[in-house]
């Protein structure tokens, strides 16, 4: 990862602007630790999100703390000690010195020495900052610094009058993305609309849903990426129903739809977007109808996004041109305004229009402000992301129709005019998509 200076400065000042501006605090943010996947083998490691946002450390164990207390600001890191042993095992550490050096801590410890300095450094404020119910060895660890500082009130230390959570602050600040965010964000979507495009291609008669996601991965590697920022979903045939499957083993057939959602990570930061092409190549008429129908509202929405509005009237607007489609194509019965009234339409449409993207593929940010929906302003990044999915079973629906999901998804920038689609290098056009389908 690379480590702009000025970058977390600024993150850093504002972390403790809004510390002060609360009256003083120290917030803990935990580094993700290492989780075994199998005998001796762990799963390839992800720093957390928050931790990753303010200190810019790729490693695991340890935590940042960043204490702001009587106009002092001082960030400690606890990270794992250079060790030449094993390092040759498992890769380079910053170390302790690299904590201060290269990381711009103002003071650094080990890890082993976190349960012996965290209570000193949480003694005497006001609020500790930590996002319990996240991790639960950390909870009960931070519970013990509590019970410490309250054994010793005799001896005149102050444990905490509250305990708040930490992403109060850090996840407003991670909702409205910054330049150098931006950045990569941009480079996650290039990576992505190259893996999609090789998923159409590959994606013929006769292969398996797993070989077109070896496709898509490799295309986020291949120039620079991490690999994908959320599971790929390779969902061919009556699977594209399954908003949440995974790539497995079935093979694709001719006159099967393919719905594939996946995006790339680049530098923690992940694009999310999904395509659903024909595997022959081109659509029967009837999924050509349905996904037609898809496409004009998804453009719409997306066109409705600008500072001002809320995802609450994106998602209406899509509702009832879906309820529309659905009516007109014969798949409800009835007025479009009942068919929303009693949500029938949650047959096809089942899932919500958008939410945040980011570091986290469904990325943070409160989405309701005073209990109303939140008007978007310039620097969200969000989805769009509508579907129709036809059940297998369904009598109301044509039979070429049963068993069909199409969903369409881009990454969305709200700018000061509007907005900018950051996914718009991936092909959704029919003759677009028909044209990279050659077989
Ligand atoms: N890939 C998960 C989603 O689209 O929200
Ligand atoms: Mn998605
Ligand atoms: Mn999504």
């Amino acid at each position: 990862m690379t480590f702009d200076p000025n970058v977390y400065a600024t993150r850093r000042a504002r972390i403790f602007e809004e510390l002060e501006r609360r009256g003083g605090g120290v917030m803990v943010l935990p580094a993700a630790g290492e989780k075994l996947r199998n005998g001796e083998n762990e799963y390839l490691f992800r720093q957390d999100s928050d931790h990753a946002w303010a200190v810019g450390l790729d490693e695991p164990d340890g935590c940042a703390v960043f204490a702001a207390r009587g106009g002092e600001r001082r960030l400690v890191l606890f990270v794992r000690p250079r060790d030449r042993e094993k390092e040759i095992w498992t890769g380079r550490r910053a170390g302790v010195e690299g904590a201060k050096e290269l990381y711009g801590a103002d003071e650094a410890f080990t890890v082993s020495e976190m349960d012996d300095l965290l209570p000193a450094l949480v003694e005497g404020a006001p609020t500790l900052w930590y996002r319990l119910g996240f991790d639960a060895a950390w909870d009960a660890r931070l519970t013990r610094v509590l019970v410490a500082l309250r054994a010793a009130a005799r001896t005149g230390k102050r444990a905490p009058e509250a305990v708040a959570d930490s992403g109060r602050i850090l996840h407003e600040l991670r909702l409205v993305k910054g330049p150098d965010e931006l950045a990569k964000l941009r480079r996650a979507a290039d990576l992505t609309a190259e893996a999609h495009m090789a998923a159409m291609r590959d994606g013929q008669p006769g292969r398996r849903e797993s070989q077109v996601q070896a496709e898509i991965e490799y295309a986020f590697r291949r120039r620079g990426g991490t690999g994908p920022g959320y599971s790929t979903i390779v969902a061919a045939g009556v699977n594209s129903t399954i908003l949440h499957y995974r790539a497995g083993d079935t093979v694709l057939r001719d006159g099967d739809v393919c719905l594939v959602d996946a995006g790339g990570e680049y530098e923690w930061y992940t694009a999310d977007v999904s395509r659903t092409f024909p595997v022959s190549g081109e659509f029967t008429p009837a999924q050509r109808e349905l996904y037609a129908l898809c496409l004009a509202l998804q453009k719409d929405a997306i066109l409705a996004v600008r500072p001002g509005t809320t995802l609450d009237a994106i998602h209406d607007g899509v509702v009832r041109r879906i309820t529309e489609g659905l009516v007109g194509l014969g798949l409800l019965k009835g007025s479009v305004d009942e068919r929303i009234a009693d949500k029938s339409y949650r047959k096809y449409y089942m899932h919500r229009t958008s939410h945040w993207l980011g570091m986290d593929v469904h990325d943070v940010g409160d989405y309701l402000v005073d209990g109303k929906p939140r008007p978007l302003v310039p620097g969200m990044v969000l989805t769009i992301e509508p579907g129709i999915y036809v059940p297998e079973d369904d009598q109301d629906a044509p039979a070429e129709l049963r068993g069909v999901g199409i969903r369409i998804e881009d990454d969305v920038l709200v700018t000061e005019g509007g907005q900018v689609n950051l996914t718009e290098g991936v092909p959704k056009e029919l003759a677009d998509l028909e044209a990279v389908c050659v077989r």
